[in-house]
Formats: structure tokens, sequence, C-alpha cells
């Protein structure tokens, strides 16, 4: 299945069957996810992924009761870290043990998202974790993998389930498995010409 195919066939699952992924294929999306890009590399997330079936039926309540958590047996809880020293600290710990550490580095990002205020690093935080999101949405389709993308759900409610350090606030989830049935709708997108300007 090529990537325009997989972006066809992969819908916003509500429902899953009782078949759970296994496991080598929950990694695989784990390194995806891993693997996403974020500005200045300072990648300021936690990703919560649940597996437990009491917790995912503690998390169903503060997700609005929708039903993808209900038939999901994985979910990964998309969590900002708000906390701009404590997210640049174990970069720096990541970059100097593999050896891409700069000085230069250090100081451009100190320089420049190192001066946010809290809001302004919050919300660079969400728009980076917005991208691993889109990716795992990604890798699950190439893998026939059905998710369910969800913000619908209570960050104060998710954060005490998990018992989540007060830096680091939920803001989006992802449930996992394989669809009940198919989507009973068609794509809709708009159109090329819409939505794109060619100059
Ligand atoms: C970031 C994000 C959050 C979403 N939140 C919810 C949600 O809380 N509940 C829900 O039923 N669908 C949610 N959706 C699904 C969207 O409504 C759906 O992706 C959109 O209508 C396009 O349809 P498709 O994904 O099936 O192609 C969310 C999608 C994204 C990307």
């Amino acid at each position: 299945m090529d990537f325009i195919e997989a972006l066809n066939w992969r819908f916003a699952c509500k429902e899953f069957s009782s078949k759970t992924v296994p496991q080598e294929d929950v990694e695989h999306l784990m390194e995806a996810v891993r693997l996403a890009p974020s500005s200045y590399n300072v990648q300021p997330w936690h990703i919560v992924v649940v597996q437990d079936a009491s917790l995912l039926k503690e998390l169903l309540p503060v997700s609005y009761n929708q039903p993808q958590v209900q038939t999901t047996s994985c979910l990964f809880v998309f969590c900002a870290n708000t906390s701009f020293e404590n997210a640049f600290e174990k970069v720096l710990e990541s970059v100097k043990a593999d050896g891409t550490y700069s000085e230069g580095y250090e100081e451009a990002v100190r320089s420049t998202i190192g001066k946010y205020d809290e809001h302004k690093f919050f919300e660079y935080a969400q728009r980076q974790l917005y991208i691993s999101l889109g990716i795992l949405l990604s890798a699950a389709a190439l893998r026939k993998i059905d998710a369910g993308p969800m913000e619908g759900l209570d960050p104060q409610g998710v954060a005490k389930v998990l018992g989540l350090l007060v830096h680091i606030v939920p803001f989006a989830s992802v449930a996992i498995g394989y669809r009940k049935e198919d989507p009973g709708r068609k794509k809709s997108r708009l159109s090329k010409d819409v939505m794109f300007e060619m100059r």
C-alpha cells in the first residue's frame, strides 16, 4: 500500500473490534512517534501508552465516554512537557550522549525558545506534538492499523488518572486497534483547487 492509498484507507475510527494490536506493531508505532521532528529538536513531549485495562476504564469518563476509549486496548496519550528546563535538560543529555551536541545549538535554543514565557512555551509544545500525532496516524495506516484521534478529553482528569507530574499536560489521545465496521461515510476533503494556490 503506498502512502496515498494508506491515507485514503484510514479514517477516524470510533469503534474497534476485540482484536488487539500485536506488541511488535505497538513498538513500531512508538518508534515512528519517537522519530518525529520538532522545531529546534526540543521534543517537548511526554507520551503515555496505556494498555492496562483498568487504567483504560478509568480514562473513559475523562475522555467524554468516547467509544474509541471504550473499545481500544491501546491508547497513546499525547502530553506537552510545559517545562522548558525539564524538556531541554533531557535533550542536552541525549545530544551529549549521541555526540551531536554543540554550544552553538544550546545557545540558539536558549536565546529563542528558552525565552518563551510559560504560555508561549505550552503553545509551542502543543504545535510540536501535533506533528508526532500526525506521524502516528500515518504510520498506523501504513500497517493497516486503525486509529481514533481525540482532542475530546479533560486534561486535568486524564492527568489525575495517570498520576502525571504537574508540568506534564495531556491534550490529545489516539486509540489504536482494528475497525469494527468500515466507515459509513465518504472521505471528505477540500479539493486541490480550493486548498492549494500555485504560484
Ligand atoms: C487532532 C484531532 C482531534 C480529534 N478529536 C476527535 C474527538 O475527540 N472525537 C472524535 O470523534 N473525533 C475526533 N477527531 C476526528 C476528526 O473529526 C476526523 O479526523 C475528521 O473529521 C476527518 O475524518 P477522517 O479522519 O475520518 O478522514 C479528531 C481528529 C484530529 C486530527
